[in-house]
C-alpha cells in the first residue's frame, strides 16, 4: 500500500483556530459534539463538505476535544464528524491563553476593527512581547507543524493546497515556508477588516512587519472586500516598501509575487433551507412566536465590534420619539457569548446587560418587555429568529463580513427588512436593498428602525426579494470555485 492510499484525504488542507465541531462528554459519559462558534465556521464547514477530501485543521478547545487530539495524534487519522474530515491540535494551555487572550483578540482584533480608544489604549511594552513571543509564535509554529506532519504522511497526488484562515494564524506561512519550501500552495484569507497604514503602525515594529512579511510569504492573501485589499496592498507598499499594483492586485516582495484578491464569503442557502425545516427548528420556533408584536431581532456574538449598545440607545430613542411603537415591538438581541476571558469583552457585556435594563425600565408595561435578551448559545433558536423577524439590524462598527445578515435573509419568511451598517463588509453586495445606517448615528439608527417597522408591504417584499437574489447568486460554492480558479491560475502563470 502506498502512503497515498493509507491517507488519500490530505491534499487540501484548511487551516483555522476554530473548528467546526467541539467535542464534550454526556452525562452517561458519551462522546458529543455541538457546532463551533462564529459566521467563519458556517462558511468552512460548506466548503470542505463541497471538498469532501479536504482535511480541517482546528485547535483542541475542550478537555475532550484534547483527547480527540492524542487519539488521531497516535493514528496519524483525521477524525470523521457529520462528513467532515477533522484533525484538532493541542496546544500548551498557557501559550494558547497568550495567543487568544492576549494578542489575537484584544490587540489584533481591536487594532483591525480600529476599536480602540487611541488617547488611553492601547498600551503597549514588554506583555505584548510576551504574548507575541510565549503564544502567538509558538501557536502557529505548532499549526505549521500539524500542517506539515499531515503532508509528509502522504507525498503523492501533487502540490498540496493549504487554506490558512485568519487573523489567529497570521504566522503560519511562514513557518509552512521553513518547513515545506515552496512545495505546498499556500493562502492565506483574512477574514476581518484591513486597517488603513496609520491604522497598521499602531502595532509594535516587529509585530507590524512580522505579520506582513509572514503574509507575503503566502502566494494569495485574500479578503472579503475589494476595499480590505486596497489596504492591505497600501500597508504592505508603506510598512516594508514592497512594490505593489494596486489596480492588478499585486505585491512583490522579495523575489515573490503575492496576488491579493477579494472573495465576498457567503453562506450555502440550502443549508439554512434545510435548517428551517427542522424539527429542532420548528419546536423553537413557538418560543419567538409568542414575542408581543412586530420582532426586531440581532444575532450577534458578545462582541465590541457588533456596535450592540449603540443599537440598544436607537431602540430607546425610537420608542421615545413614536411612542404608539410601545407594545408593538419586540427586540429580540440574540447575543452568544464570546471570549468573556479578555477584560475588554467582560466590562462590554456589563454594559450590555445594564443598558438592556435601563431601556426595559425606561419603557415596559406589565404586559410587554421591550428588549428580551438571550445569551444562551443555542443555534437553531436563532435559526427560528432568523425565520420570523420583521426587522434585522446590523449595525457593526466595523466587520469583516457579517455572515449573519445572509444566513438570516435566506431563512426569514416575513419579508423581514434588513437595517445595515456602512461599515459591514456585506454592505459592498447587500447594501442597495437595505436599510444603510452609519454605526454611530444613534438618532439615523432610531428613523431606520421606525422606517422598517412601518415599511409598506410591497416594499418590504421588493426589497426582500433582492436580498435573496444576491445573496443566491454568489454562495459558497462561487466563493469557494473562486478561489480555486485563482490557484489553479496562479500555478499556471508561477511554472
Ligand atoms: O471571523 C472572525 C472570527 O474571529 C473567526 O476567526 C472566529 O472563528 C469567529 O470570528 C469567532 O470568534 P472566536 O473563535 O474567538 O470565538
Amino acid at each position: 500500500m502506498t502512503e497515498r492510499e493509507t491517507n488519500p484525504d490530505a491534499r487540501l488542507v484548511i487551516v483555522s483556530n476554530r473548528g467546526s465541531v467541539t467535542f464534550s462528554r454526556n452525562d452517561s459519559g458519551e462522546r458529543e459534539h455541538s457546532r463551533g462558534a462564529g459566521g467563519l465556521v458556517t462558511a468552512l464547514n460548506a466548503l470542505s463538505r463541497q471538498r469532501s477530501e479536504a482535511v480541517w485543521i482546528a485547535s483542541a478547545q475542550s478537555d475532550e476535544d484534547v483527547r480527540v487530539a492524542k487519539e488521531t495524534s497516535e493514528t496519524g487519522e483525521s477524525h470523521e464528524v457529520e462528513g467532515l474530515r477533522i484533525l484538532l491540535v493541542e496546544h500548551d494551555a498557557d501559550a494558547y491563553d497568550l495567543m487568544y487572550n492576549h494578542l489575537a483578540n484584544p490587540l489584533l482584533w481591536l487594532v483591525q476593527h480600529g476599536l480602540y480608544d487611541l488617547p488611553y489604549s492601547p498600551a503597549l511594552g514588554h506583555e505584548t512581547r510576551r504574548a507575541w513571543e510565549e503564544g502567538y509564535l509558538p501557536i502557529n509554529e505548532n499549526f505549521a507543524e500539524a500542517v506539515a506532519h499531515l503532508l509528509e504522511s502522504s507525498s503523492e497526488g501533487g502540490e498540496p493546497i493549504v487554506l490558512v484562515h485568519d487573523y489567529q494564524l497570521y504566522m503560519v506561512p511562514h513557518f509552512l515556508r521553513e518547513r515545506l519550501g515552496k512545495s505546498a500552495f499556500v493562502s492565506l484569507f483574512v477574514h476581518i477588516p484591513w486597517p488603513e497604514p496609520e491604522g497598521w503602525r499602531i502595532l509594535p515594529g516587529y509585530i507590524r512587519e512580522g505579520i506582513l512579511k509572514s503574509l507575503l510569504e503566502a502566494d494569495i492573501v485574500a479578503f472579503h472586500t475589494k476595499g480590505y485589499a486596497r489596504s492591505f496592498i497600501r500597508t504592505a507598499h508603506e510598512t516594508l516598501g514592497a512594490e505593489v499594483d494596486e489596480e492588478e492586485g499585486v505585491v512583490k516582495y522579495e523575489g515573490r509575487e503575492v496576488w491579493v484578491r477579494p472573495y465576498p464569503i457567503s453562506i450555502d442557502p440550502n443549508e439554512f433551507e434545510e435548517l428551517a425545516r427542522s424539527e429542532e427548528v420548528l419546536e423553537q420556533e413557538e418560543t419567538v412566536k409568542s414575542l408581543p408584536g412586530k420582532l426586531l431581532l440581532r444575532v450577534d456574538r458578545m462582541d465590541l465590534s457588533k456596535n450592540i449598545i449603540r443599537g440598544f440607545h436607537a431602540y430607546d430613542r425610537m420608542l421615545e420619539l413614536h411612542p404608539e411603537m410601545k407594545g408593538e415591538v419586540t427586540f429580540l438581541a440574540r447575543l452568544q457569548p464570546s471570549r468573556g476571558d479578555i477584560p475588554e469583552y467582560a466590562k462590554y457585556a456589563g454594559v450590555v446587560e445594564k443598558t438592556v435594563q435601563e431601556v426595559n425600565q425606561r419603557h415596559a408595561s406589565e404586559s410587554w418587555e421591550p428588549i428580551v435578551l438571550s445569551m444562551e448559545d443555542d443555534f437553531m433558536l436563532s435559526v427560528a429568529a432568523y425565520k420570523n423577524y420583521d426587522v434585522l439590524l446590523v449595525n457593526a462598527v466595523r466587520d469583516g463580513m457579517n455572515l449573519i445578515a445572509k444566513e438570516a435573509v435566506v431563512a426569514n419568511e416575513k419579508n423581514g427588512v434588513l437595517i445595515l451598517s456602512e461599515s459591514a463588509g456585506a454592505h459592498e453586495e447587500l447594501g442597495e436593498h437595505a436599510l444603510t445606517v452609519n454605526p454611530f448615528d444613534i438618532d439615523e439608527q432610531a428613523d431606520a428602525l421606525y422606517d422598517a417597522l412601518i415599511m409598506p408591504d410591497d416594499e418590504r417584499a421588493r426589497r426582500a426579494k433582492s436580498l435573496q437574489e444576491t445573496i443566491r447568486s454568489n454562495t459558497i460554492e462561487e466563493w469557494a470555485e473562486a478561489q480555486l480558479e485563482d490557484i489553479a491560475a496562479y500555478r499556471e502563470w508561477g511554472d
